[in-house]
């Protein structure tokens, strides 16, 4: 990375174009997922090694339980496979990993997976958060019942932010999409109030440390105002 670069602090990737991707090449969807999955362990280290400190992944959206049940299941299990064998770099690395959506939706084996590497890895600070059964909308809900919950008639910004399945994460700074949509797919809604956002035709398993580089240097021209002048 060059110098005088404004390396984004948290960055959030839709990770979109493994369908599409397997298309082009005459292959079924799954192989596609197959090598979006793949592709997921090179891009998340080349973020923490550029100096990104906090890395957001969309996975799976409440929406994708939309599609044929034999897509689901390789995805759930690509999901399973990735964490069974990224676990000894989170530890390595000192990477904690955690999962925002609703993890009541998913299998017990793949939701004791999660929840057993949240806690193997809850002290470190570099961080990388999977969506998985997450959707923006649905997130803010369910904060706002909790709060309820505990007996309060009014929220404010904040007490709605301590609800979020991100609580302990700062906003995303940066939203990269691959495949060239152009839209956010009720992806972290409430935390990309202010973010840049960056989207690329790449599709996500050809989207690598060189296009990071891209989006970086993009994000690096930017003049965030936030209202102000
Ligand atoms: C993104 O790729 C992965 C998930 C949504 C799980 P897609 O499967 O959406 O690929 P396209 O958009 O159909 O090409
Ligand atoms: C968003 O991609 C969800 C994930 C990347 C997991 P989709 O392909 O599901 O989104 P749409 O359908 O283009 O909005
Ligand atoms: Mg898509």
């Amino acid at each position: 990375m060059t110098e005088n670069m404004v390396v984004p602090t948290h960055v959030g990737f839709i990770m979109d174009g493994n369908g599409r991707w397997a298309k082009q090449k005459g292959k079924p969807r799954n192989f596609g997922h197959q090598k979006g999955a793949e592709n997921v362990e090179k891009v998340v280290s080349a973020c923490f090694s550029n100096g990104i400190k906090y890395v957001s992944l969309y996975a799976f959206s409440t929406e994708n339980w939309g599609r044929p049940e034999s897509e689901v299941k390789k995805i759930m299990d690509l999901l399973y496979k990735f964490l069974i064998k990224y676990t000894k770099t989170l530890i390595k690395n000192e990477i904690k990993f955690m999962v925002s959506g609703d993890k009541g939706g998913l299998s017990n084996e793949l939701r004791e997976l999660i929840v057993k590497t949240e806690e193997i890895t809850k002290n470190y600070s570099k961080t990388l958060n999977i969506a998985i059964n997450y959707g923006g909308k649905q997130e803010i809900v369910n904060a706002v019942n909790r709060i309820i919950a505990l007996g309060e008639t009014q929220v404010n910004e904040e007490t709605i932010s301590n609800h979020l399945y991100t609580s302990e994460l700062p906003d995303i700074d940066l939203v990269i999409r691959t495949s060239g949509e152009q839209r956010l797919s009720n992806f972290f809604i409430w935390q990309c109030a202010y973010s840049e956002f960056y989207f690329t035709p790449v599709l996500w398993p050809d989207f690598d440390e060189g296009c990071l580089q891209d989006a970086i240097s993009w994000y690096s021209k930017r003049n965030r105002r936030f209202g102000k002048l």
